[in-house]
């Protein structure tokens, strides 16, 4: 079993942020990824549709003997996890919410937490009970921001568009640290600035697992002092930690290409997309077209 790879899934390639994560935390395990591309997004659809098409992509990957599952898209971990572990059963199932609320939870002074996300995610309100859960005092505003996963999935990482859409999400939410900033520029004295600052949160969670790649515009528009979360790293060193507590640490060490990629639509387009993603080249020969 140690031998067995790591399964990972997202609707599409924003999961490759979260692999990425977890090949630099496990450098000797093996991954299966899948993207149910055909599908994307998840984060307009109903609970209800998100849940049967997570438990679907899960039983998918364990068709390939997964040793564990990582749910590495926050919607699908929102609404599925309940239904994914019912009925897969004998292997660590880990979603990205808890590790992002750790992440948030962890960065923030002052309690007072944003998060963006897809419209599911928002409405579900998992990352909000999660949060609270670990930090009872905590302020948490969440903000749907869905063109993001579209602009993400477009390759559209930079440029006027993804700057003029992270403004239009995010200057609602940070306008008040936008003008200290500023103003601090400008003048020795915060004046009312330190009051707004109260009102603005102090830190940022990209609660999509799609939003580390629009990172540059997100922080355009939010100013240089929120400080930005994302679950991957804390998605990686969860993983690590159940495998070492399951005794399911692959002990062999690393061959050429621990990655097997899955997609349920185009392999061309997962491939070329995936690669910003991934922050490597992924061929279209390497990936794989599934049905679920
Ligand atoms: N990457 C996914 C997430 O983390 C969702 C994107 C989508 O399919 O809407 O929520």
């Amino acid at each position: 079993v140690r031998q067995a790879p790591i399964g990972v899934f997202d609707s599409g390639v924003g999961g490759l942020t979260v692999l990425k994560a977890l090949a630099a935390e496990l450098p000797n395990e093996h991954f299966v990824y899948l993207g149910d591309t055909a599908r994307l997004p998840y984060g307009t659809k109903s609970p209800e549709t998100v849940a049967r098409y997570a438990l679907q992509a899960a039983e998918a990957l364990s068709e390939y003997g997964v040793k564990c599952l990582v749910i590495a898209c926050n919607t699908a971990s929102s609404v599925g996890l309940p239904a994914i572990r019912a009925h897969i059963c004998g292997v660590p199932i880990i979603g990205v919410i808890e590790p992002g609320a750790e992440a948030a939870c962890a960065a923030s002074k002052s309690g007072h937490i944003a998060v963006i996300a897809t419209e599911g995610t928002v409405r579900g309100g998992a990352y909000q009970e999660a949060i609270l859960r670990l930090r009872s005092g905590a302020r948490v505003i969440a903000q749907p921001t869905q063109l993001f996963v579209a602009l993400a999935e477009e390759g559209l990482h930079q440029g006027p568009i993804a700057d003029s859409i992270a403004q239009h999400y995010l200057e609602p939410l940070f306008g008040a640290a936008l003008d200290s900033a500023s103003s601090r520029g400008l003048s020795a004295s915060p004046g009312p600035a330190v009051s707004r600052d109260a009102l603005t949160p102090d830190t940022l969670v990209l609660g999509c697992t799609h939003f580390p790649m629009l990172a540059a515009a997100i922080r355009a528009a939010i100013g240089p002092d929120i400080k930005i979360v994302d679950s991957a790293a804390t998605t990686a060193k969860a993983v690590r930690e159940t495998l070492e507590r399951e005794s399911l640490t692959r002990l062999a060490p690393p061959v050429p290409s621990p990655i097997r990629f899955l997609a349920t639509d185009s392999v061309e387009r997962f491939a070329r997309i995936g690669s910003h993603f991934l922050e490597r080249p992924i061929h279209a020969e390497e990936v794989e077209l599934v049905d679920l």
